[in-house]
């Protein structure tokens, strides 16, 4: 594939929202792990996700290597599959599951419990049977009244090993609706006002619990590591609080996910590296200061491992000019990507598989559903000569979309198609209208 001196390599000289393997193609067309993106849309269909390999495993091994003496573990809820459960076993992460659903998929695989990491602010009695029957490595404990649920429930003679999700209290994330930890909300158990210590006492009187260690989760899309730094001083003092308190040394500190990913150009998204330097840093220091041993570090990141390994592929329905603005109308939407509409997120967006010498002109790219919040991309720059029929390619698109999907207006989920090294194949097929009317059992 020849690469050609147009805009999108122009693109690529700015800070990337494109997989790595992503190569201008003649044409107009762009090739991702060595596939045609145009050839793509015209073999499955639109709207379309298209899923690099390649990308999503050195992200992974990217975090492997920037934490080497940590467990990292994948948050399934971005985006998993079979295929994805096989690559993140193959990788040597563990999963982040919150629900009996991703964690019977990730058994269908035998990804080895132990590595799996149960999460949920309100576990159903499923999540937990499933849990305890498979024997996931760790149950996050996120209310006291599971503390007593869960240690009935274990089986056998062994110990299930829990955490307590505690809330530092620090305001961090893209958007109010994913900040998790601050005071006031749903998840974990305060610090401040005594609960998370409260809980960890429970814990400890639990024979059929070993508590291992503490957990947080700030939120999502932060892109500094500070927060995380300040999460490490306040989790390791607790520790300090514990032992002195209890005698216990608990060894393991989760810091969960929350790791910034790129959606356009120039957005902030630094690198697992140096998230690594700066919490290890505080780590060092802050176990010096209390006098604890180092924990073993543990975190969950979903969205910077997925999110730019993934790019959607649409087809234009229709274009409107409306007063000053111009909406090019596509395929899928806010049933796909519901993003835009929960979180005012942005993306960039690019015409594939047509060349064309039209100017660039601001755009509103829409979906087809029937609300005038289906926003797909506000203000971004498309040809002025784009028309029906054309494709359009929306990068940073591999987390929280095809996870978030729904069946609104019974368009059908859209398919998933992996990508690498110039071979692509179909992981999730489209939902088509016989899975909902087969869904459709009563008259
Ligand atoms: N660990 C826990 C306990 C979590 O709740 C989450 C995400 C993660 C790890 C992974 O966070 P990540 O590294 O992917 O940011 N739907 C929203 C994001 C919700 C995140 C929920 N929890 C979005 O589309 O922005």
């Amino acid at each position: 594939m020849t690469t050609e001196p147009d805009l999108f390599v122009r693109e690529l000289s700015a800070p990337s929202v494109w997989p790595d393997s992503a190569v201008s193609a003649p044409g107009g067309d762009v090739a991702l792990g060595g596939v045609s993106l145009a050839e793509l849309a015209e073999r499955h269909g639109t709207p379309a996700y298209v899923l690099d390999e390649e990308e999503v495993r050195s992200r992974a091994r990217a975090w492997r290597r920037a934490l080497p003496d940590a467990d990292i573990v994948y948050a399934a809820k971005a985006f998993v599959s079979r295929a994805v459960v096989d690559w993140m076993a193959e990788e040597g992460l563990g999963l982040d599951v919150c629900s009996a659903g991703e964690l019977e998929l990730a058994a269908t695989r035998g990804f080895p419990p132990e590595r799996v990491v149960m999460h949920g602010n309100a576990k159903s009695p499923q999540d937990l049977r499933t849990a305890l029957r498979l024997g996931v490595g760790r149950i996050v404990i996120d209310s006291d009244c599971e503390i007593a649920r869960i240690a009935a429930q274990v089986p056998g003679a062994e110990a299930q090993r829990v955490l307590v999700r505690v809330l530092p209290g620090i305001e961090a994330g893209a958007h109010r609706k994913i900040q998790t930890g601050s005071e006031g909300q749903k998840f974990g158990l305060s610090i401040a006002n005594g609960d998370a210590e409260d809980a960890v006492a429970r814990v400890l009187g639990q024979p059929k619990l070993e508590l291992t260690g503490l957990h947080c989760h700030l939120g999502s899309q932060i892109a500094s590591p500070e927060p995380y730094a300040e999460a490490v001083r306040r989790l390791v003092a607790l520790l300090a609080r514990i032992r002195d308190r209890h005698g216990v040394t608990l060894p393991e500190l989760d810091l969960g996910g929350g790791f910034a990913a790129a959606y356009l150009p120039g957005d902030p998204a630094p690198p697992p590296a140096a998230y690594a330097r700066r919490i290890t840093e505080e780590l060092d220091r802050s176990c010096a200061e209390f006098g604890v041993p180092t924990p073993r570090l543990t975190v969950e990141p979903g969205r910077s491992i997925m999110a730019p390994a993934g790019v959607a592929l649409y087809r234009v329905l229709s274009v409107k000019r409306s007063g000053a603005q111009v909406f090019v109308a596509v395929d899928g939407g806010m049933s796909d990507n519901p993003r835009p509409a929960l979180y005012g997120a942005r993306y960039t967006v690019r015409m594939v598989g047509r060349s064309t010498a039209a100017p660039m002109r601001t755009t509103t790219v829409v979906g087809r559903h029937c609300e005038a919040g289906d926003i797909l991309a506000q203000d971004v720059e498309l040809p002025e000569d784009v028309r029906p029929g054309d494709i359009l390619a929306v990068p940073a698109s591999g987390a929280y979309q095809v996870s978030m999907a729904s069946g609104y207006n019974m368009t059908g989920r859209p398919p998933v198609v992996a990508v690498s090294q110039g071979r692509s194949r179909l992981l999730m097929r489209r939902e088509t209208f016989e899975d909902h009317r087969s869904r459709d059992v009563g008259l």
